[in-house]
């Protein structure tokens, strides 16, 4: 009986292997297990033998079962992974090829094309030494006035009309000015970065301005930073930007966090200087207000000013946009139309 029992084992193991399917291994389970199995019928017949024998047969017997259940167990769960795995691999996304996902002509998903040149901007930067900051929307009187240089009684104040907080204390902030004051909080010269962000003004839209828009705030501090310096940086960024040599022009400018300050303009590349509506029919659109941080921005920032000077530069993302991909009208860039986004999609 013994042997025959061993027998019974090794036949339910080959049975085992031969399995494909679930229902084929619940039934050889029960050929063996079910009330009428091989087993089910020995431990039956037990009564009918002697006490020795039952004493080896019928733990053997009760062995093999729980081993059979054992295996079956296994057996069911490898057969239930690989159902699992191979249905994976069907369905396996290779996110690689959009064209398998979006029908061609659908609108999808894509990135803003102010976020396109943020990105391609900070690249050409950090390819130059430059570190990247950020800063909060919501600030504060100092933050965006007074340690720039603009007092309270400043005329300077009525250039950007500004969105303030009911608390009259905090406010969108105006420009990104605001991360020159924070990057000096934050490092120690010589430092440069960039700071690139959206910022807000309560001004009438029209084809050239919005009430949102973005700039790119850069600063570098040093020994001995000259315009020379800043007219480097701001040529070499424009020529990597527009792939070509741009025409520029620096005319004085006034911001109170300068001096001196310069205007940088560029050849409208909409109408190639004939004049239309984003240069306001002057063939050059004003794209980088920069200058010589003024002592009074260092010393606010807790810098010698007798070791240390530096330049300082705002870069208007949108207007850049619209130069690059000769659109002539701001209210395009935040209409949400699909339509119009997904041109620039970078795939
Ligand atoms: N913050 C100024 C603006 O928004 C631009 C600027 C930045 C000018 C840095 C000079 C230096 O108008």
């Amino acid at each position: 009986m013994q042997e025959k029992l061993h027998q019974l084992f090794s036949d339910f193991q080959k049975g085992l292997k031969n399995c494909l399917l679930e229902a084929e291994i619940l039934d050889l389970k029960s050929q063996y297990l079910g009330k009428k199995g091989f087993i089910s019928e020995i431990l039956k017949n037990l009564k009918d033998v002697s006490v020795e024998q039952k004493k080896m047969i019928g733990p053997l017997a009760n062995n093999i079962k729980k081993e059979i259940e054992h295996l079956t167990a296994n057996k069911m769960s490898s057969i239930e992974r690989d159902a699992i795995n191979k249905k994976l691999a069907e369905k396996r996304i290779d996110i690689t090829q959009r064209e398998k996902f979006f029908d061609k002509g659908l609108n999808h998903a894509g990135p803003h094309p102010v976020s396109l040149i943020q990105r391609e901007i900070e690249d050409i930067f950090l390819s130059m030494g430059f570190d990247i900051l950020d800063g909060p929307h919501i600030e504060d009187d100092f933050h965006n006035f007074e340690a720039l240089n603009i007092p309270a009684d400043h005329p300077a104040r009525d250039m950007q009309d500004t969105f303030w907080f009911p608390n009259l204390k905090n406010l969108l902030r105006t420009h990104t000015s605001t991360i020159q004051v924070r990057g000096m909080k934050s490092k120690r010269p010589p430092f440069k970065f960039v700071g690139p962000g959206k910022v807000f003004r309560s001004e009438r839209t029209d084809a050239s301005h919005e009430s949102c828009f973005h700039q790119l705030e850069g600063m570098m501090v040093g020994e001995n930073i000259s315009v020379a310096n800043l007219i480097y940086f701001m040529k070499v960024l424009l020529s990597e930007i527009f792939k070509s040599e741009v025409e520029v022009r620096l005319r004085p400018g006034f911001f109170p966090f300068v001096e001196p300050g310069f205007e940088l303009d560029i050849r409208c590349m909409v109408c190639k200087g004939k004049g239309c509506s984003v240069c306001k029919q002057t063939g050059w659109v004003e794209l980088l207000p920069c200058g010589m941080v003024h002592p009074n921005v260092l010393k606010a920032g807790n810098i010698d000013t007798n070791k240390w000077n530096g330049f300082a530069f705002g870069l208007g993302l949108d207007r850049l946009v619209m130069m690059k991909y000769k659109i002539d009208d701001i209210r395009h860039l935040h209409g949400g139309d699909l339509r119009f986004i997904s041109q620039f999609s970078a795939y």
